[in-house]
């Protein structure tokens, strides 16, 4: 990535975001001054398969489509290295090894990308403008969705590619227990999944200590439902972006020059 000068529009108050997941793309430009959305998300589905190739495609749709010409930041649902894509749980198994900032450079023209993982960037997103803004201590950012992602920052500084989702409880992976896909796929009573929630935040207070727990994905929208009977010790806040979590942080990474 070249010079932060360059990362923002010409006034460097807005960013462009786009958040890739299993099932649906989406993309925006950000307020990088108040993390707020400046346009309607333009949303596609996740191309079948989710080739490399097919999703930044879409991905470049969408930043057309939004008349954007600067830098754009992109996540990624598994693990970013230096930019390079390490592992695929819920997407195509062919990123794997892939270059996500050539691939997504070229299919952009050229510009300036950076690519990072959903939850580190819906975590970033958090603090920067959401439920741990005004947050020093540890922050553990966890999202509920087709998986869990996991975000983790101390004083504001992100440790990146945590995959708490995948931590063995017994013999499952917690993803496989207590994601919201879980709830659905057996289908699951608030107060069961919940429990199920409880198992897998215990097991992460036991050795993380966090300060607080957020918890996002679309279930969050639900959080009267099942927050109030978690059992873990450590305080459990709902995100405050939902949705445009991960553009916004997405957007933010790039204006800050922050590439995993
Ligand atoms: C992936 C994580 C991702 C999470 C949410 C997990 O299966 O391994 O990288 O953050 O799903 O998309």
């Amino acid at each position: 990535m070249s010079d932060a000068k360059t990362t923002t529009d010409a006034s460097g108050q807005r960013g462009f975001g786009v958040d890739i997941g299993g099932s649906g793309i989406k993309g925006g430009v950000v307020d990088l001054a108040s993390g707020e959305l400046l346009n309607d998300r333009i949303k596609y589905d996740t191309p079948q398969p989710s080739t490399p190739e097919a999703v930044a495609e879409v991905v470049a749709k969408i930043v057309d489509e939004a008349g954007w010409d600067g830098p754009v930041g992109i996540t990624y649902p598994g693990v970013v290295r230096e930019g390079k894509i390490l592992t695929a749980a819920n997407v195509d198994q062919s990123w794997i090894g892939t270059d996500a900032v050539e691939l997504f450079k070229k299919a952009l023209g050229g510009r300036d990308v950076a690519v990072l993982n959903d939850a580190d960037a819906a975590a970033v997103a958090e603090d920067q403008f959401g439920a741990a803004k005004d947050s020093q201590g540890t922050v553990l950012l966890l999202t509920f969705g087709t998986g869990i992602g996991s975000g983790l920052l101390r004083g504001g500084v992100l440790v990146p590619n945590t995959e708490l989702g995948h931590l063995k409880i017994g013999k499952h992976e917690a993803e496989h227990l207590a994601s919201s896909a879980a709830k659905d796929r057996e289908d699951l009573s608030y107060p069961d999944w919940a429990a199920r929630v409880s198992t897998v935040l215990e097991a992460l207070e036991a050795v993380l200590w966090p300060d607080v727990f957020v918890v996002g994905g679309g279930i969050s929208r639900k959080a009267d439902k099942w927050v109030p009977l978690l059992t873990c010790r450590t305080p459990v806040v709902p995100a405050v972006l939902r949705n445009t979590a991960g553009i916004v942080g997405a957007a933010h990474a790039i204006a800050t020059g922050a590439q995993p």
